[in-house]
């Protein structure tokens, strides 16, 4: 996977994606990131790529021309015309989901906005998606890109050295992962859960499913409309909410 970043704060994200999981998949060329300086395209003596808003209001707004033509010197040195994603609060809602399909492109473009945003011809002329990573507003749109860069790229074979563990997580079959524990096996009077010390792997694994479909309704009711359950697991719902029902009256 080759992700490249328009923005006008490349530092900004190559440092912040170089240590860990994602630096490490870097220096194996499982991944590889390139930050564009949108400055870089300014045709202004002083290096501007913002102005004024036409109509008036608060803030600058991101020129058409540099962001245009930084996409297109990519895609002429790359011979491709990669999805361009703006990182916008008015985008669809970034989810696991939209990260796997995501997962599956060769190249991602993520353009970074800032001050109040870009030019709307620019976006009408460039932009693909328009993502989101959640209701709130951001000052621009590296931090989104940065979220967005970590959670595809551990969807990237080889990524994680543990090829199953990105399919029992979090959000698989939308349940909520299953508590986890390790040593000591007594941790200030409270035992690990005896089953996981039994080495019954049916057993295990029939508790980890309970866990997480009983998680994720506690905690993510809403999740449980598009879970993929078996027969029995909605009967162990069921019981769940009827003895939850039984709590609240
Ligand atoms: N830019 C500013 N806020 C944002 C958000 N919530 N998601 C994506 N991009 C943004």
């Amino acid at each position: 996977m080759k992700y490249y970043i328009l923005t006008l704060f490349p530092e900004m994200v190559l440092q912040g994606l170089n240590t860990s999981i994602i630096g490490r998949a870097v220096d194996k060329g499982l991944i590889s990131m390139e930050a564009v300086n949108i400055r870089d395209y300014s045709k202004d003596k002083h290096n501007h790529v913002d102005d004024a808003p036409y109509g008036g209001g608060a803030g600058m707004v991101m020129q058409p021309g540099p962001v245009c033509d930084s996409y297109e010197a990519l895609c002429q040195r790359i011979g491709k015309r990669p999805r361009v994603l703006y990182m916008t609060p008015q985008g669809k809602v970034f989810n696991q989901s939209v990260a796997q399909e995501l997962a599956g492109e060769e190249e991602l473009v993520f353009l970074c906005g800032h001050y109040e945003g870009i030019d709307e011809r620019a976006l009408e002329r460039i932009v693909t998606d328009y993502l989101s990573i959640g209701d709130y507003v951001l000052t621009g749109g590296e931090l989104p890109a940065m979220v967005m860069i970590d959670c595809i790229s551990r969807l990237v074979p080889g990524v994680l050295n543990n090829h199953v563990s990105a399919e029992i997580e979090s959000f698989h079959d939308n349940l909520l992962e299953y508590p986890q524990y390790t040593r000591p096996e007594i941790y200030e009077g409270k035992q690990v859960p005896e089953v996981l010390l039994s080495g019954h792997h049916k057993k295990i694994e029939e508790w980890r499913r309970q866990q997480s479909i009983r998680r994720t309704l506690e905690r993510r009711p809403d999740l449980l409309a598009e879970a993929v359950l078996t027969k029995k697991e909605e009967m162990y719902l069921e019981t769940l909410k009827a003895e939850r029902g039984g709590e609240e009256e």
